[in-house]
């Protein structure tokens, strides 16, 4: 915890919603009896209809939100990912792409206008959004920037049954509820949270079965017991996302980027009070339980658990490769190539944004993107270098 953390005061409107998202989850503990598993709270404060972080109108992306995504950084990542999604659907002889969770519509408008240079446009450009009012910021920005290619565009409230395509989802898993755990010596612990009046509170009680799995599915791959008193997270929800994606994919590609690490490094024995991460108008800090509605909740990615995940259900890793070594593999020199004709402030602003999107101490190192396929479809050329798939 950190104690002496000082947050911004929300202003009042948003001060007031978050009120009503307490008052909303506080029924819900009051429902369940007095207390709440943490994933089925984070499910509440970031997605209760038209109350939850992404469900409801907070700014959220880039300046004036809380946290800022790769797509907000600059085009160029979406430039980038344009000519590896081009690669992959000649490879896989497909037309069509599918966003998981398109935030503010940036992604596709840069992935539309990248693909159209290419001459590979997509037949059709799908896009899984759980969120309506985020629904309702994509449609007007593809309207503003991209009423060429409107017509292609289709929203869709879940998964299709049956896909060929290139899949894309940027930070997406991170925004999963997931399970906190405590390892007791003899038993498994689920945190939960409950009302304590005028504040909630983290409480404990013995863990479900499917979540005492999940940890011993952990132990078992480590090959020891985490030690007593050890917190972590467990995305349960993410294993059952990829099988419902690996059911429907008939071909195609699929791009998978995050912050995430593998699970030797996520359930380290030092690591011991998890990956659970706050976002409040750029600040990061760990407790989840501040301002319910008006922050972002985010847990990093065990890509062991999604890679094995997707083996399970058929599909092939094409390659799992650090945000950096996706873009600089993947035609980043080709994107600058023309960089010394623009003016020197805009050069100056483009080189900050690649900075930011590559460095290790930024975005470079921490974000991976995993490729996954339907069998041996070739891979893109950006899993060609410093693949870590030996590592998950
Ligand atoms: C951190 S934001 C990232 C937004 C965007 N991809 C970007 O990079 O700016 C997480 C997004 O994932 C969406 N999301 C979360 N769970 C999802 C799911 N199961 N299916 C589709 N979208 C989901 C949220 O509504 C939100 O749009």
């Amino acid at each position: 915890m950190q104690a002496e953390l000082k947050l911004p005061e929300p202003d009042p409107q948003s001060a007031a919603h978050s009120a009503r998202v307490a008052a909303y989850v506080s029924n819900r503990i009051a429902d369940a009896g007095g207390a709440i598993s943490f994933a089925e709270y984070m499910h509440h404060v970031l997605y209760a209809p038209g109350l939850g972080y992404y469900s409801a109108g907070t700014t959220k992306f880039g300046a004036g939100g809380d946290f800022i995504t790769a797509p907000e950084v600059s085009p160029v990542f979406g430039r980038v990912l344009a000519r590896q999604c081009a690669e992959a659907m000649s490879a896989t002889d497909t037309t069509e792409v599918l966003e998981f969770g398109a935030g503010t519509g940036r992604l596709a408008v840069d992935l539309i206008g990248k693909l159209a240079e290419l001459d590979a446009v997509p037949r059709r450009y799908r896009i899984v959004e759980v969120s309506a009012e985020l629904r309702e910021r994509q449609r007007s920005l593809l309207d503003a920037q991209r009423p060429e290619y409107a017509g292609r565009v289709e929203w869709l409230d879940g998964m299709p049954e049956s896909y060929a395509g290139v899949v894309v989802a940027n930070e997406v898993l991170d925004a999963m509820p997931v399970e906190r755990f405590i390892r007791r010596e003899d038993e498994v612990g689920q945190v939960c949270v409950a009302d304590a009046g005028d504040r909630f509170v983290l409480t404990e009680r013995p863990a479900p079965d499917f979540l005492v799995r999940a940890v011993e599915d952990i132990e078992s791959e480590l090959g020891y017991a985490l030690p007593d008193g050890y917190v972590s997270e467990a995305n349960t929800a993410a294993p059952a996302w990829i099988a419902e994606l690996a059911g429907s994919l008939e071909g195609g590609f699929v791009f998978l980027f995050d912050y995430g690490v593998s699970r030797r490094e996520y359930y380290a024995p030092g690591r011991s009070d998890g990956w659970l991460r706050c976002h409040f108008r750029h600040l990061a800090h760990d407790d989840p339980l501040l301002l319910p509605g008006i922050q972002d909740l985010t847990a990093w990615v065990d890509f062991t658990s999604v890679a094995g995940a997707a083996v399970d259900n058929g599909l092939a890793i094409a390659g799992y490769v650090s945000q950096a070594q996706f873009l600089l593999a993947g035609g980043l020199d080709a994107e600058l190539s023309g960089m010394t004709e623009l003016p020197i402030d805009a050069q100056l602003e483009l080189s900050r944004q690649v900075k930011l999107l590559t460095l290790p101490t930024e975005m470079g190192e921490n974000f991976k993107c995993l490729g996954l396929s339907r069998e041996s479809a070739a891979r893109p050329t950006a899993f060609g270098v410093a693949d870590r798939t030996i590592s998950l």
